[in-house]
């Protein structure tokens, strides 16, 4: 009899018809007169039922969990009152075993348990991500980054993909990855930035979705060695219009990936209590921050109260931020934390316009200013930072040919995910996650 070769995804349309599937074996059970099977191919998952003559020839014992198989059957509505992924099940009539995994000691399921030690858990990484919660993330992170694209292309903002190997640093020295040129010195992009100005007068507003890269020097739930960032530079824009704009594109993505079935499902179950965030964001100053750090006990690390120029370190961040409860736009921090290139605030020019937007359970996710437009303070500001600025000589050719006032922002993609999935780690949500000591596999 004729079967038709089909993805998982599609079997539940197919009700009544002989067909043909692959997978792996994700979960088996074998019973007396019935093997049951839950068969995944990556795009869903199929209850398959082996009985009659398919078992007779067929050793429970051969077939393990992450085998891939080949299965051909019928494919049958569930019985009233069971369940099944999809509502179906096949009803096996021919089998075969294309690849065999280990069983006995080697077997897959005993090398990666819930409490494997997390060094042990990262080696495996490569296995991990066959586990159904590493899978759902990593279909939330696309369907993430395509609500993104969407998002940007609804508002005229175009995707450009700019250089990872350059010789200029955006966020400091001491997180830069350093390499061999051909004989010169070059780094690891920390940031596109720079490099998202100098096309907003070809192409308007931009952005890209990007690797980078910090050699950060401490071991934090929230920082990677290399990380994908995505960074938008919206020209003729005012600091406000920045902050309504982070705050639309953050609304309508969440929006999107409730309104998709399989984000919402597994949002559902990863963070069953997530909230979409009310809008407006709270807008909170830095001065405000940290009055409000004092007036809640929330020491620095040395167990002193904050003052005006301190930086809000990672863990004082996060406890205002859960507290809170709710998305914060961090705004007008001091010229001296921050970067080189952000444009002083008008009416205190020692505060910048700045933002950054602390998520519960993450804290910092996005990081964003206006920038300096003005050639001349742009110069001083790489003398006061004591920062060369010839090899800058392409992006402050910016300042000199139509100057326009623009800003801009970062978003940590894995950040994000890990608030929008409630994960512990952003590492959780890296495919293959670097940090300090790790690059393999
Ligand atoms: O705050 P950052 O350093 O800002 C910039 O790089 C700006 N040049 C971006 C811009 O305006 N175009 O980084 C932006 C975001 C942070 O808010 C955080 O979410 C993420 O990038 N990020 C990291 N994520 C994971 N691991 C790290 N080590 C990260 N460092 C920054
Ligand atoms: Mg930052």
């Amino acid at each position: 009899k004729e079967s038709k070769k089909t993805k998982i995804y599609a079997v539940p349309e197919l009700v009544g018809q002989r067909v043909r599937i692959n997978g792996w074996v994700h979960r088996f059970r074998p019973q007396k007169t019935n093997y049951f099977l839950v068969v995944r191919d990556g795009t869903a998952m199929l209850q398959c039922i082996l009985t009659g003559d398919c078992i007779k020839t067929l050793d429970a014992l051969d077939l393990t969990t992450e085998s891939t198989v080949e299965l051909v059957g019928t494919v049958e509505k569930v019985k009233e009152g069971q369940t099944a992924p999809g509502g179906v099940e096949l009803l096996v009539d021919y089998w075969k075993i294309i690849g065999r995994a280990p069983g006995g000691a080697d077997a897959f399921d005993g090398r990666l348990q819930q409490d494997t030690d997390a060094s042990i858990r990262a080696d495996l990484r490569h296995l991990e991500l066959r586990g159904e919660t590493a899978t759902s993330v990593m279909r939330v992170r696309a369907l993430l980054l395509r609500a993104f694209r969407d998002s940007f292309h609804k508002r005229r903002i175009t995707e450009v993909t700019p250089p990872c190997m350059v010789q200029t640093s955006v966020e400091g020295g001491s997180t830069l990855f350093e390499f061999d040129y051909y004989g010169a010195p070059a780094y690891l992009t920390q940031s596109s930035q720079l490099y998202l100005e100098t096309v907003l007068p070809s192409l308007g507003d931009v952005y890209c979705i990007q690797e980078s890269f910090r050699a950060e020097k401490s071991l934090t739930r929230r920082h990677l060695s290399e990380y994908t960032h995505l960074e938008a530079e919206l020209v003729f824009i005012q600091f406000k219009d920045l902050l309504d704009h982070l705050e639309d594109m953050i609304c309508d993505v969440v929006d999107t990936l409730l309104a998709d079935p399989v984000s919402s499902e597994i949002i559902k179950t990863l963070n069953p209590t997530f909230q979409p965030p009310s809008r407006p964001f709270l807008r909170m100053d830095y001065r405000d921050a940290i009055k409000y750090l004092n007036e809640n006990g929330i020491k620095k690390e040395d167990g002193q109260d904050h003052v005006v120029g301190d930086d809000i370190a990672e863990a004082a961040e996060r406890k205002m931020t859960d507290q809170i409860n709710r998305p914060i736009m961090l705004i007008h921090f001091p010229k001296l934390l921050k970067a080189f290139y952000m444009q002083p605030l008008a009416s205190a020019p020692d505060f910048t316009e700045s933002v950054d937007v602390l998520m519960p359970n993450v804290g910092e996710v996005v990081g964003g200013s206006m920038r300096i437009t003005d050639y001349d303070t742009l110069m001083a500001a790489y003398k006061r930072e004591g920062i060369p600025s010839d090899p800058y000589y392409w992006f402050t050719d910016q300042r000199k040919y139509g100057t326009t006032e623009h800003g801009g922002y970062g978003l940590g993609v894995e950040r994000f995910l890990a608030w929008l999935l409630n994960r512990w780690t952003v590492r959780e949500c890296s495919l293959y996650p670097r940090w300090m000591g790790r690059a393999t596999p």
